[in-house]
């Protein structure tokens, strides 16, 4: 196959990853067609690889963005994150560019009245958000999808330091997903139950995927309280990866017109 079929396929792959149809007949394990670190592939060249990457190039609103604290604008009609999170059986995916924690339906994120259903979570590192110009050492994301199919995201920051409960239910699940060719591995129920409960600080800002295709209009929130992840968790996640995408974080990118709004219990 020529290697515009594999990017073909690859974006048909993310289409359904982030319309939150689960087929899982479709995961390929191939060449993701851009990379993190390659000259003519890298994050500067994702919009001219790929007429459907346009937005990565020319998209006005596009993620991520450094969260400049004295900068965020209090909004008081912000409320703590309704979320409702229950167990369920979980896939390990290895996208070559990310490995992805597929939950299918793991509960809801209510957003100013509307639910959105989290689908997938999946790791960056080291983070892609940065707070008062600090990348940390990694960052999770928590994909929600909408009925009307609109997206919202719950980002983590996790410095390094003490081992992550969560990625410590699935390490060794890492180690096989690297040892393997491609498959998908199942990790059993999961419970996300405890993400994003008890936020006393988020930001929240409308921005893209931080991914081929970097779409818009993603409703961002980061939660102010960094958590911690091991050096050795973070090796597990970056292994299973492909060479120039093992350091996956797109490049900072520009506010331009937008503020960036924040959630402070204590304000
Ligand atoms: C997944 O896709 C295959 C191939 O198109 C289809 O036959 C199958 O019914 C689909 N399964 C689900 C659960 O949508
Ligand atoms: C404050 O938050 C509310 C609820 O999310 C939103 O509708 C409103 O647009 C926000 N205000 C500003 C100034 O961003
Ligand atoms: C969850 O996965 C286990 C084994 O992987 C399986 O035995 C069980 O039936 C699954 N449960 C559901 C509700 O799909
Ligand atoms: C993002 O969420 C806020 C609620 O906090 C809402 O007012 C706004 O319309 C949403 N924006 C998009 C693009 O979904």
């Amino acid at each position: 196959m020529a290697s515009h079929d594999f990017s073909f396929i690859f974006y048909i792959t993310l289409f359904l990853l982030f319309h939150g149809n689960i087929n899982a007949t479709y995961d390929q394990v191939v060449s993701p067609g851009f990379s993190y670190s390659g000259t003519n592939d890298g994050p500067g060249k994702w919009g001219n690889i790929n007429p459907a990457y346009v937005k990565c190039r020319t998209g006005k609103t596009q993620s991520p963005v450094d969260i400049v604290v004295n900068q965020a604008v209090i909004n008081k009609s912000l409320t703590s994150l309704s979320t409702d999170y229950f167990p369920v059986n979980a896939t390990l995916i290895n996208h070559k560019f990310i490995i992805e924690l597929r939950l299918g339906n793991a509960g809801k994120f209510n957003l100013n009245g509307k639910d959105y259903t989290l689908t997938q979570m999946h790791w960056h590192t080291p983070s892609e958000h940065r707070i008062n110009g600090v990348q940390y050492g990694a960052e999770a994301h928590m994909v929600h999808v909408a009925a009307d199919g609109s997206r919202a995201v719950i980002g983590i920051l996790y410095k390094i330091g003490k081992a992550d409960p969560l990625v410590a239910r699935m390490q060794n699940k890492l180690v096989e997903l690297a040892n393997e060719q491609g498959g998908d591995i199942g990790v059993g129920k999961f419970n996300t139950k405890k993400l994003g409960r008890k936020t006393r600080k988020y930001y929240r800002y409308v921005g893209s995927l931080t991914t081929p295709p970097c779409i818009e209009d993603i409703n961002w929130t980061i939660l102010g309280k960094v958590r911690s992840i091991s050096k050795e968790q973070i090796n597990l996640l970056e292994a299973p990866l492909e060479t120039t995408c093992k350091t996956n974080c797109r490049p900072l990118q520009p506010l331009n017109s937008r503020h960036v709004e924040m959630y402070d219990e204590l304000v």
